[in-house]
């Protein structure tokens, strides 16, 4: 995972509990002096470590944090892309891009980045079905990212996640509830 997004989760920790927090799950899980630089990959188990450690902190499960996390990160990459994250009018337009626009830029700016596969239908005009597949199964960072990506654009969402990667599925069903 690139640095970028491990800069996500120290934001988010740094602002929720505190920056001797966050040198403590350095200490405890990454290799002694290690800075994050956003387009270098470090481990994913790295990054697993550090979010379990965040959960045993917070006395949260694993998927909660990935959950509130990716809601942060939505906000800290597109500030950071922002020439990527105004394109979209609308959160609609903004979800059916995520792979053939959002990730692709990505993919120019990063060099071979590990992303997941997310194919979008439109069901009607308030139900969008998500099809997302990753070898690092973070669909529940995916739920938190598309909640982030809500709230950019002031909608109410709810998230249906009845077919699971982490449940032995081939790939994850997120079906998006629009008001
Ligand atoms: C990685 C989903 C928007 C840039 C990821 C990952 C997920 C994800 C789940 C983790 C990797 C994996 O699952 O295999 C989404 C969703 C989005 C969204 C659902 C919108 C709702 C964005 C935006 C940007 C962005 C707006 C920046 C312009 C990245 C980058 C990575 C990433 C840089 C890391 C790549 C790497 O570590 O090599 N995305 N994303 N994403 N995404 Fe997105
Ligand atoms: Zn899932």
């Amino acid at each position: 995972m690139r640095g970028v997004i491990f800069r996500g989760l120290e934001e988010l920790v740094v602002e929720a509990i505190g920056m001797q927090a966050w040198d403590e799950l350095l200490e405890a899980h990454a290799p002694e002096g290690r800075v994050y630089v956003s387009p270098t990959s470090y481990p994913d188990a790295e990054l697993f470590a550090l979010a379990q450690g965040v959960a045993d902190k917070l006395n949260k499960p694993l998927t909660d944090v990935l959950a509130i996390f990716g809601q942060s990160l939505f906000g800290f990459l597109a500030e950071k892309h922002k020439g990527i994250s105004s394109k979209f009018a609308s959160f609609e337009e903004l979800v059916l891009s995520i792979d053939s626009v959002i990730h692709m830029e990505v993919k120019k700016l990063y060099d071979e980045p590990n992303l997941p596969s997310i194919a979008a239908i439109v069901k009607d005009d308030k139900t969008i079905v998500l099809e997302y597949c990753s070898n690092r199964k973070l669909c529940f960072c995916a739920e938190g990212l598309l909640y982030g990506a809500a709230q950019f654009y002031s909608r109410k969402l709810k998230i249906e996640h009845p077919q699971c990667m982490h449940s032995g599925a081939k790939h994850c069903v997120l079906i998006l509830h629009l008001d």
